[in-house]
């Protein structure tokens, strides 16, 4: 048995979670409403918040979990990738907080944490390796193989833009606030998905490619905004639920493919994306269709979170994986 303490700092949200083996005690999210006013996430206030926020959400997670500090086993921290001024903050809490109760340090890589969500225990069935994880968020899009825990192959990724940033800059264009992602899909709820067509970019492989749809939803907006200076305001609806639709569909075609062609017949889908509805629909639509099985997290393991870091921890503590505590954050890429 082990008690894990987990600590997830790697953009705008300070989390701090507790798990017992792969069973979650607690997990505490402090969202930074900061940024909405500047429509994106500022990195110098984002570490600014963090360290205001990082005691208190350790201290809720530790409370909230009914456990004292003296029983954690070993805590574990997002390494990267992310923005350096936020990652420093989870990262240096965790070794000092690790170093002053006597127990070993786990560095988890974010990517990684977001898909093994899925194993975090709910009394329902996990996918059985191999199986396919669609990972989307507002920093990541890839098609990724699992044939186990920790041996991920990356088998497409987008040459641009990742696809949450595609659907926060369509939201964007129409003054949606930020993130646009969830008013978007409100609003989409409400709209034509066939009302508007924007073409996909023809991109090789499982490959992707996110900054054209952008360019053209701009363009096709400007058009129409000549004509009707209201558009945007009297085709709200349908032009959420068309850009939605757009980007879904992209998103699926390629999955869907990857799968037929590696004959795996369980897809998952995770990263803050994951949380839209039209997506968890249509996943669930084609699992259907083939006879395949879906893996939809609940809404509390899409966007960023510390339960997730907690079992990517668990998963190495089993091996025996620990950190040094001379270890640096890393901001890019899939390091592991
Ligand atoms: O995983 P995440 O919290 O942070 C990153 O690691 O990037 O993902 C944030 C992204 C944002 O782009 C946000 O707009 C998007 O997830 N998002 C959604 C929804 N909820 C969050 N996109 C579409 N529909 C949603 N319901
Ligand atoms: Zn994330």
């Amino acid at each position: 048995m082990a008690i894990i303490l987990a600590i997830e700092s790697s953009c705008d949200d300070t989390s701090a979670a507790v798990l017992r083996d792969d069973h979650l005690l607690s997990n505490v999210i402090a969202s930074q409403k900061v940024h909405e006013q500047y429509g994106g996430v500022v990195p110098e206030l984002a570490s600014r918040a963090h360290q205001q926020n990082i005691i208190p959400v350790v201290d809720a997670a530790i409370r909230q979990a009914g456990i004292d500090k003296s029983e954690i086993d070993a805590v574990g921290f997002t390494r990267g990738p992310g923005l350096l001024g936020s990652l420093l903050v989870g990262v240096s809490f965790a070794k000092s907080f690790a170093t002053a109760l006597g127990k070993p340090l786990i560095e988890v890589n974010h990517l990684q944490a977001h898909v093994l969500s899925h194993f975090i225990d709910r009394g329902e069935p996990k996918p059985q390796f191999p199986f396919i994880c669609l990972l989307v968020s507002g920093g990541h899009t890839q098609i990724l193989l699992l044939k186990d825990y920790f041996d991920i192959e990356c088998l497409g990724t987008t040459i641009d833009d990742a696809a949450g940033e595609a659907i926060d800059k369509a939201a964007k264009i129409m003054d949606l606030g930020y993130p646009g992602g969830p008013v978007i899909d409100r609003l989409a709820k409400e709209g034509n998905p066939d009302a508007y067509t924007f073409a996909t970019p023809h991109i090789a492989g499982y490959d992707y490619s996110f900054s054209g749809i952008k360019t053209s939803f701009l363009y096709f907006l400007r058009d129409r905004l000549k004509e009707d200076p209201e558009f945007i305001e009297h085709h709200k609806a349908d032009l959420c639920a068309s850009i939605q639709k757009t980007i879904v569909s992209f998103l699926l075609k390629k999955t869907e493919r990857a799968a037929l062609d590696h004959r795996i017949r369980q897809i998952a889908i995770a990263g803050g994306v994951s949380a839209n509805s039209f997506l968890r629909s249509e996943l669930q639509r084609i699992c259907q269709k083939h006879h395949w099985q879906a893996f939809i997290p609940p809404f509390q393991f899409c966007t960023d979170n510390a339960a997730m870091v907690g079992i990517a921890a668990y998963f190495k503590y089993l091996k025996g994986e620990f950190a040094d505590i001379s270890l640096p954050p890393y901001t890019r890429g899939g390091k592991n």
